[in-house]
């Protein structure tokens, strides 16, 4: 295998939608050269192709894993693509940067950690929000013991685009997406995040869920709608115990008017408060009991309207790969990672699986850390 560097690394990605274009932007604005994409058919990931001035476009994903120029494959498909073309990616010994969720089980997300681990091949899962740069800041603030001990961990994720029940998309068919819907697709983020940000991982939940649509309408040939029941989460309530005692609590939906993308978290400690919403993602918001509160300004804001800041997230994405290539072409990987990886979608497969059981018993469940020590995560 030739010795990587960021100018004769080349990628293919896989998928033409709206992270297929965030994947590519960030790799052009790191300078990293996308030699191929490929869609669910011919005629999509040409026009994809010509559109981001991709020089190739598949046919199958057979041709991309074939392809001995390809080093890295960033896959951006519907949730159930993850794992198999993940798993051929590693087996075809290509280093691999997926969406969240990383797969639709724990066991497949274990299965594709240890074959990157056993190949020693770079995995990265896009859990973009980690790079943004408040969240830095706040990393900094809580790991400088500015905040003290953590008390409570808050907040909620919500969106609105799947208000209507004539609103359509892949997610909402289990098969496509994974049997959580809200909470695999943004709550995801939301606990990859805290846990992140706190270093305290979640040990146990309690998951309340409710369906508001149970039946939607998908749009069919002919202008035509057939009707789909439904029985996948609009809504969920999650109680939660992190590591040292630390209570927290989730509201997880999208159907929430007015709210496009409002990640929303607060962490209450014994020093101060700390807070950020992703609507306003260039400010991070500091309480204090005896002084005045803060908000602290990202100094390297762009002008953004307003709308076009609920939307963009596209800096993190670009902090994102620029530290994974830059990972990946120093070439240590026995070194931790400053990026989100499949250990970190491994431990959120788990904890979505808790929640999951929870919903469905009633009752709190543990997360099973115990297969994290196992790989001394
Ligand atoms: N990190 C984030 O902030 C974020 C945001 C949105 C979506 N996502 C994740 O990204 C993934 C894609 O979501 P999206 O919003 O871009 O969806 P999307 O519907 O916009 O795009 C999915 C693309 O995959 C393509 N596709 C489907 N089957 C395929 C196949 N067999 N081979 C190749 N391409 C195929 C579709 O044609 C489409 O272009 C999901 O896993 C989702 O959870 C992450």
């Amino acid at each position: 295998m030739k010795p990587l560097t960021l100018e004769n690394t080349k990628v293919g990605i896989v998928g033409t939608g709206l992270m297929a274009v965030a994947h590519a932007r960030a790799l052009k604005w790191n300078g990293i050269h996308v030699a191929g994409i490929l869609g669910s058919s011919y005629e999509k990931t040409r026009l994809k192709a010509r559109e981001l001035e991709i020089p190739h476009a598949y046919q199958s994903f057979e041709q991309l894993l074939n392809d001995d120029q390809i080093d890295v494959i960033h896959l951006t498909t519907p949730n159930h693509l993850h794992y198999p073309h993940a798993k051929a990616a590693l087996l075809a010994g290509k280093h691999v940067a997926c969406e969240k969720p990383l797969t639709l089980t724990a066991a497949e997300s274990r299965e594709l950690m240890c074959l990157g681990r056993e190949k020693n091949l770079v995995t990265g899962v896009n859990f973009n929000f980690r790079t943004s740069a408040m969240i830095q800041k706040a990393l900094e603030i809580v790991r400088n013991g500015e905040i003290g001990e953590a008390f409570i961990i808050h907040g909620s994720y919500l969106q609105d685009w799947l208000l209507y029940p004539t609103d359509w998309n892949w997610r909402l068919d289990p098969e496509a997406g994974g049997q959580l819907r809200t909470v695999g697709d943004i709550g995801s983020h939301w606990l990859d995040l805290v846990s992140y940000v706190s270093g305290l991982r979640i040990q146990e939940v309690f998951a309340d869920f409710k369906t508001f649509h149970n039946k939607r309408y998908q749009p069919i040939e002919g202008g035509k709608q057939q009707e789909i029941n439904i029985d996948s989460e609009d809504y969920a309530a999650i109680l939660i115990h992190f590591e040292k005692g630390v209570q927290g609590v989730l509201s997880i939906s999208q159907l929430c008017a007015g709210h496009k993308n409002r990640l929303f978290f607060e962490i209450n400690g014994s020093k101060a408060s700390i807070a950020w919403n992703a609507e306003q993602a260039d400010q991070l918001w500091l309480g204090h009991r005896d002084q005045e509160n803060r908000i602290l300004v990202n100094p390297g804001q762009k002008k953004l309207s307003s709308e076009e800041r609920k939307k963009t997230s596209q800096e993190s994405f670009n902090e994102l790969y620029r530290r994974f290539y830059a990972y990946l072409v120093a070439g240590d990987y026995h070194q931790k990672p400053d990026f989100p990886t499949f250990e970190d979608g491994y431990y959120g497969m788990l904890v979505s699986e808790a929640i999951e059981q929870s919903a469905h018993e009633k009752t709190w469940k543990r997360v099973k850390l115990e297969e994290l020590d196992r790989f001394n995560l």
